[in-house]
């Protein structure tokens, strides 16, 4: 009887496995591609392409704020999925281009798209913000607390791009997904998950003015101080390592290596980063999802929008095992497993 009753719990605290349900993408229509940089900044097409991989990205138009984008990703993926907008429980939104410093983008996105039960809030986990994303939402259902989760990545990098700076203005686009967080029927869904961060990161990558430490002022405009800043070199080097490293720890964790992978999601900052963290995994190239030619380093969007391209496309069937990984600003970083 007591085991029964044990057994019975057991059951009841198995945690459900929580699955991504769909990913929708919106990108500006407005293409930036690299000859369109010779124009106004000292870089050419060739540097762009060997040092980073990339050839062009989207641009948004004033209206095409993480709140608009987002809200459109959301109500295509909503329609697509056939799920009401009153049965979205949380909203989560990775972002470091919120549209307002308060209130929440989230909070805009839930009156644009009219969910009216939900509440939620946004992000910032830089270029990892959708695996913490992700994680958050897993704990949400997998503690019962949520049913449905949108999960919202969206950035306007343009609007924090000093365009006069070579070093940092060819490498961001603007881009906009949402996913639906939701609990699996079946054994598909998310694994395991290893988020990292360490902050000592900071200097490397920081936007340096308009946080309650240095408040907009005619000063911080005068200097600059409301656009990226980066160390290119450190960051580079970190995340060449630690990119890599986190996913080697995280297939090790599970017995498993590159070979059991169908598919690799990494975060598309730089081809070169993302080949060398193959590279350390003994992962076949080929295996590698690659959208950063199209749209350049999107920020929080750049994995969902490279696995939503192959969820699309039918690449992946049933049972395939995905690995996505991170590494940004923070620095924060970190590798999750799923299975289609
Ligand atoms: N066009 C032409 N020349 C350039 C450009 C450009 N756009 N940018 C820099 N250069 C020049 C530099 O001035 C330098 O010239 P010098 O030797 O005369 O001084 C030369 O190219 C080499 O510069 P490096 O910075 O050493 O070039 P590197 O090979 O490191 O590439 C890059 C730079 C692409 C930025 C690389 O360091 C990188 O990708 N870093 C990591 C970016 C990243 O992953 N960010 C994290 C995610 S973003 C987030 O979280 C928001």
């Amino acid at each position: 009887m007591i085991f029964k009753s044990k057994w019975r719990y057991a059951q009841k605290m198995k945690k459900p496995m929580v699955k991504i349900a769909g990913i929708e993408n919106y990108f500006p229509e407005k293409v930036v591609t690299n000859h369109d940089l010779e124009k106004i900044v000292d870089t050419n097409h060739e540097w762009i392409v060997e040092r980073t991989g990339i050839s062009e990205r989207r641009m948004s138009q004033k209206h095409e704020t993480p709140g608009f984008m987002g809200s459109v990703a959301s109500k295509n993926l909503l329609q697509r999925l056939q799920i009401d907008p009153n049965d979205i429980d949380i909203i989560l939104v990775a972002t470091i281009t919120s549209d307002y410093s308060f209130p929440a983008t989230a909070c805009l996105i839930q009156d644009q798209i009219g969910a009216k039960r939900a509440w939620g809030y946004d992000l910032s986990a830089a270029c990892s913000g959708y695996l913490y994303g992700l994680e958050t939402a897993r704990a949400f259902i997998g503690s019962g607390l949520a049913k449905n989760v949108l999960l919202i990545a969206a950035e306007k990098m343009s609007s924090i791009l000093n365009y006069e700076d070579r070093t940092t203005c060819v490498l961001f686009g603007d881009a906009a997904t949402a996913s639906l967080v939701t609990a699996s029927e079946n054994e598909s869904g998310i694994l395991d998950s290893l988020l990292k961060m360490d902050g000592s990161g900071l200097p490397c990558l920081y936007m340096p003015a308009g946080g309650s430490l240095e408040p907009p002022s005619e000063e911080t405009v005068k200097n600059k101080l409301h656009y990226v800043v980066q160390e290119g070199r450190s960051v580079y080097k970190r995340a060449v390592t630690d990119m890599g490293e986190v996913c080697v720890e995280l297939l090790k964790k599970h017995n498993l290596s590159a070979d059991d992978l169908k598919l690799f999601v990494p975060h598309q900052a730089n081809l070169r980063i993302i080949e060398s963290a193959a590279e350390r995994m003994k992962l076949d190239p080929k295996k590698i999802a690659l959208n950063i030619q199209r749209y350049g380093n999107t920020t929080a969007a750049t994995i969902p929008s490279a696995l939503a391209e192959h969820l699309e496309n039918g690449s992946l069937e049933k049972g395939d095992l995905v690995l996505l990984a991170s590494f940004g600003a923070g620095f924060t970083w970190g590798a999750t497993l799923i299975r289609i």
